[in-house]
């Protein structure tokens, strides 16, 4: 796992961004993993930002996003269908035919999820993933006690996330309490992952996941078993993790081929 702690969000996005753009400069037909809340939307206006100056071609990529509410038609305007069109997909080039969001008006789920694991497996596998995380530590929505070993499947929200994704809906009322997800199994086959996450109110699930056991109770903690993953945090999402002078040491102090 490495720890990169940036001095402020826009520079983590920027540098996420870029690992992106160098990607898909190395391998045009990467399959991308994307996800969606307020931490990768950054990411996403680099990304717009670099494919306008000509340095980020999505024409051969492919993506697989995360996670969707179960009974959100694509056109609600908190469903992640729309999310992603408003904040990705409609200002770069990829192939409409090449993005894949699980459905949430799926008939039948456990098939859907089925076919949404088929799909990643016929693109031969997510080459980079983006993470953002919830506050009780969740990926995708794999919520506290989600098998580590999961797969694409159908997840009940709790309390604490419906509450801290209102914002997106008009009231309590109406956040689903189902949802579609990528498992943790699933996220894990990624051949990288980049985990963002900005704010003190991501402090703790940083601590818990960094420097704590590896536990279904905070499911991004399973990312320490993971070989590539990268966790990008701000200096508050950084400030109750332990060995922060360390972090900073190796990322300062890493050789140039590793860079
Ligand atoms: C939702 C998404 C997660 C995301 C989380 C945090 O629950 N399913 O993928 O990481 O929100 O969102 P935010 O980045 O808005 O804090």
């Amino acid at each position: 796992m490495e720890i990169i702690i940036q001095p402020s969000p826009e520079a983590a996005c920027r540098y996420v961004a870029g690992r992106i753009a160098s990607l898909l400069a190395a391998k045009p037909a990467a399959v991308l993993g994307l996800a969606t809340g307020s931490t990768p939307v950054g990411v996403y206006r680099e990304l717009i930002h670099l494919h306008q100056q000509g340095e980020a071609d999505f024409s051969h990529a492919a993506a697989f996003n995360l996670d969707e509410y179960l009974g959100l038609p694509p056109e609600h305007p908190a469903s992640y269908h729309h999310f992603m069109q408003e904040n990705l997909f409609q200002h770069v080039n990829f192939n409409p035919g090449r993005t894949f969001i699980p459905s949430g008006l799926a008939s039948d789920v456990p098939a859907a999820c089925a076919d949404y694991e088929a799909k990643i497996r016929a693109y031969h596998g997510i080459d980079l993933q983006i993470l953002g995380i919830g506050s009780d530590g969740h990926i995708g929505f794999n919520e506290p006690s989600s098998s580590l070993s999961s797969r694409t499947r159908l997840k009940t929200l709790t309390p604490r996330t419906r509450e801290d994704n209102a914002r997106f809906f008009s009231s309590l009322e109406e956040v689903p309490h189902h949802v579609l997800t990528m498992g943790v199994g699933t996220i894990m086959e990624a051949r990288e992952i980049f985990l963002l996450a900005f704010g003190t109110g991501k402090a703790d699930a940083i601590a818990a996941t960094v420097e704590g056991p590896v536990t279904a109770n905070v499911p991004a903690s399973v990312l320490q078993f993971h070989q590539t993953a990268k966790i990008v945090i701000d200096e508050a999402a950084a400030s109750k993790l332990q060995r922060t002078d360390y972090y900073r040491w190796v990322f300062d102090h890493k050789p140039d081929w590793q860079r």
